[in-house]
């Protein structure tokens, strides 16, 4: 039986009064809460508030991106051996925003998600359509295209450790969240896709939903068979509004 994992996505949001009073409460909370797996992941320069705050806690914290390579001469960029050090468990790699806005490859995604790997971190792999592509019926090809990028080149076993999230374009920050049928029949198409490699890693990886999960749907669509958990932006940022999606996540 997979675990269920809620994490946090905060996105550019947050200052250091504010995110104590939210770290503060969600430790608190999750502390009630045993039956789920829980995480932050916050922007680099409140890692090491994160860190602070929630070692010792029930909630884990990580990252929303890494550099593909270790060190380097690369200005502003940040390694997953760097976010290792802030004792990070998790780091995102290939969001849409990171995607559409940076122009982010699936070559470079799978680049990363190897990086994060390497520096023994768990990689959370998103991955998803955009309106017009699921209006033209490419959503499968989309996501696989997405997701064979990392199993071509790394091998199907490198899912192990790893976390996928399933983030349709349209829903994120939109309000407008796959229906719990829309979502549960790709992410049955990701595992099926997996399986086709191997059974067994298709059995144990976790795959996250994503795109305006908020308290009042978050049950119906984690009720699925297939969505094992979620990947929260908006309502990361308020205590009760995550915690209450973090209940929803309870076995
Ligand atoms: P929202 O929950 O704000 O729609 O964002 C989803 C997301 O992009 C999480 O990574």
């Amino acid at each position: 039986m997979r675990r269920k994992l809620v994490a946090g996505n905060w996105k550019m949001h947050g200052a250091l009064a504010q995110n104590e009073v939210l770290l503060n409460a969600v430790a608190a909370g999750m502390a009630q809460m045993p039956g789920a797996d829980c995480a932050v992941c916050v922007p680099f320069p409140y890692l090491a508030q994160a860190q602070k705050q929630l070692q010792g806690s029930a909630v884990q914290w990580g990252a929303q991106d890494a550099h593909q390579l270790a060190q380097g001469a690369f200005t502003g960029e940040v390694s997953a051996t760097m976010l290792k050090d802030f004792g990070c468990r998790y780091v995102i790699v290939g969001h849409s925003e990171r995607r559409s806005l940076y122009g982010e490859s699936s070559a470079l995604v799978a680049e990363k998600f190897a990086a994060v790997q390497g520096a023994e971190l768990i990689p959370i792999l998103c991955v998803g359509e955009t309106l017009e592509q699921r209006e033209a019926g490419e959503t499968e090809r989309v996501v696989a295209e997405q997701l064979d990028a990392v199993t071509a080149t790394l091998g199907v076993q490198a899912l192990v450790k790893s976390v996928i999230a399933y983030e349709p374009v349209w829903a994120i920050g939109t309000g407008k969240t796959a229906t719990p049928e829309q979502a549960q029949a790709v992410h049955a198409f990701i595992r099926e896709r997996i399986a086709a490699q191997d059974a067994t890693v298709a059995q144990e990886v976790r795959i996250l939903y994503g795109g305006s999960v908020k308290a009042a749907n978050a049950a119906e669509l984690f009720a699925k068979a297939d969505i094992d958990g979620g990947l929260i932006g908006g309502a990361s940022l308020q205590a009760d509004d995550f915690l209450a999606i973090c209940k929803a996540a309870q076995n």
